[in-house]
């Protein structure tokens, strides 16, 4: 491992500590810098942290958590060879949704872990993440239905990414239909990590050649 990279995460880890960027750092418990592996290729982003986020400090351990972990480990990884974090690193009130101003405060951390990490894919998980990082790098998109499943590449912050976004796994737990969706763009992002997804594209492009 780039010893570097935890190195510079942990300074992130320890600024977010002690933030007070946005009011949300009033009634948190802890915040939820993110957790996982600094070289990993593949970062899931999701909202923010809920109940059990705030209370344990770590992202995803709850219901929605468990969801998403289980999504992870359908396609061959476990949640120690990604990183996962969330747009806005402490817990809204009653678990609303993070504010315009609140994703301004706190999206600079996000971005930071972005530039250390270097990934090649980012999977944003729900509406707030997806279009947060396709604003930023520059795609107008308006909602999430009609971007998830889809891939988009370009240029994040210096690096060349691909983005897939997909529903964020809460949806499912109110919407069991969602699940199977959820499980198909993960069925993607397999497909787009392990190479198969390019190759197919430039199989397809061959043939039509011929
Ligand atoms: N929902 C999120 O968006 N993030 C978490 O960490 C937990 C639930
Ligand atoms: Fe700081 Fe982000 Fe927490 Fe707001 S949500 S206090 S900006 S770390």
């Amino acid at each position: 491992m780039e010893e570097n990279k935890e190195k510079l995460l942990e300074i992130i880890a320890k600024e977010i500590q002690k933030c007070t960027k946005c009011p949300l750092y009033k009634n948190r418990k802890n915040p939820v810098p993110g957790e996982g592996n600094p070289d990993s290729e593949i970062i899931f982003i999701g909202e923010a942290p809920g109940y059990h986020e705030d209370v344990q400090g770590r992202p995803f351990v709850g219901s929605a958590g468990k969801l998403l972990t289980e999504l992870i480990e359908m396609i061959g990884l476990n949640r120690k060879n990604v990183f996962i974090t969330n747009v806005v690193k402490c817990r809204p009130p009653n678990n609303r949704d993070p504010l315009k101003e609140e994703i301004d405060a706190c999206k600079p951390y996000l971005f930071k872990q972005i530039e250390i990490i270097k990934p090649r894919i980012i999977v944003t998980l729900g509406r707030h993440s997806t279009l947060t990082i396709l604003h930023h790098m520059g795609i107008k998109v308006h909602g999430i239905s009609s971007v998830r499943g889809q891939i988009f590449k370009g240029e994040l912050l210096g690096i060349n990414i691909t983005v897939i976004p997909t529903y964020h796994p809460a949806a499912a737990l109110y919407n069991p239909k969602l699940r199977r969706v959820l499980e198909e763009d993960f069925m993607l992002i397999k497909m787009v990590l392990s190479g198969e997804y390019d190759k197919k594209k430039r199989t397809i492009r061959l043939d039509d050649f011929f």
